[in-house]
């Protein structure tokens, strides 16, 4: 998407130096633009770890081109001793820096799968770097499809409103920068802005890192789309008062059976949305989905961030970060990352292949490959 009027994406290989990776540093938006360069898998471990990226997708893509960070460190090495076990250590070093998303795990895994089939250490290093920029090419048309295909709820909410502007909701960042193009609950309000029909967006702060005031209230300006940011406990006043049409968020992982790991505050929404009859999707790529998992709620690692987090504050004043305190000190404070939506309470999936419901058999209907 843009920023200042200029195409980027958010993370790709520095063009006049291939073993350096350069990303958006989101800590600084939605103040300051900061390219940051990584050139080490550590590096990498620390962006993901302290959130200088964030997003499932995106989590997804930098820890591919982390695992070609380690390739390169490692065929630089003499006589490439040890290339293998360098490699393993990147993917274990990586894979712990966050709990809940689960594109973490499944790149670094197609990593691993794909530097296996390289004969030798100069091989792997090419299929590694091939593989990152594979996945982050099909991140980008994945959330283009979802794009396309959620667009269709808009127009036909559009339909029924004769001109008055769609009201979508949304909840943390789903958009642009948490993958590599377009986003996943985004994708459909930008293809719906681009093409002209009238969109609002509700966006809820999502304490306490605020990714919704700070990231997805940034991306939508930057784009000139119509919206604004509320308190996250101002949702469920909007909605009994018929000012939200629809609800679309993310997710960090969802179960084959349709349980939604999201972030913390996302459940509220849901259960708000049910007691108005507001749909309640969620637009995800298939690599948000865990094959493997059942029950979302027994399940999926929650991440628990540090307390700090909640009882400070951080922002911009004349020109410099400050944080600020909240809470007093010797309060105890929880920061509980994410939650989960329980199937029930989804109206759909918006994915790369189309639109199903929250269950088993509508997701292997669109997905038949990962079928029992
Ligand atoms: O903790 P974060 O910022 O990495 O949280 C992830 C998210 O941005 C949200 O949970 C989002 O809604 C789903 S990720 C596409």
């Amino acid at each position: 998407m843009k920023v200042g009027g200029r195409h980027f994406r958010t993370i790709w290989v520095k063009p006049d130096d291939e073993d350096v990776v350069q990303l958006i540093d989101q800590r600084f938006l939605p103040y300051r633009f900061v390219i940051e360069e990584v050139h080490s898998v550590e590096q990498m471990a620390d962006a993901i770890r302290e959130m200088h990226v964030r997003g499932a997708g995106l989590i997804g893509v930098s820890a591919a081109f982390g695992m070609y960070l380690a390739a390169t460190a490692a065929v630089g090495r003499p006589a490439n001793a040890g290339f293998d076990d360098r490699v393993d250590c990147a993917a274990e070093q990586l894979k712990a820096t966050r709990p809940t998303a689960v594109n973490l795990s499944w790149a670094i895994e197609r990593q691993l799968r794909s530097i296996a089939d390289g004969k030798t250490p100069e091989e792997k290093l090419t299929l590694a770097l091939r593989t990152a920029k594979m996945i982050a090419d099909e991140d980008v048309e994945q959330c283009r499809m979802i794009g396309q295909h959620g667009l269709k709820l808009l127009e036909q909410i559009a339909q029924k409103k004769q001109g008055r502007a769609v009201n979508v909701l949304t909840h943390c960042n789903a958009g642009w920068l948490a993958f590599i193009d377009y986003g996943s609950a985004t994708a459909p309000i930008y293809a719906a802005h681009d093409g002209g029909l009238p969109v609002h967006v509700w966006v809820s702060e999502t304490r306490p890192r605020n990714q919704g005031s700070k990231l997805t209230a940034w991306e939508l300006s930057e784009h000139g789309v119509a919206h604004t940011v509320i308190a996250d406990s101002a949702a469920g006043h909007l909605m009994q008062h018929g000012e939200v049409d629809l609800v679309i968020v993310g997710t960090d992982r969802t179960t084959y059976t349709g349980d939604v790991a999201n972030k913390i505050g996302t459940y509220l929404k849901a259960l708000a949305a049910r007691d108005n009859n507001v749909p309640f999707y969620v637009a995800l790529p298939s690599s948000s989905i865990d094959w493997k998992m059942r029950d979302g709620r027994k399940e999926i690692p929650i991440e628990q961030r540090s307390a700090e987090e909640v009882k400070h504050i951080g922002g911009w004043l004349d020109g410099r970060e400050v944080e600020v305190h909240l809470a007093p000190e010797a309060s105890a404070a929880a920061n509980l990352g994410f939650d989960i939506t329980p199937r029930h309470l989804v109206t759909g999936l918006i994915t790369e292949r189309g639109i199903c419901q929250a269950n088993e058999k509508s997701i292997f209907s669109l997905f038949p490959e990962h079928a029992p």
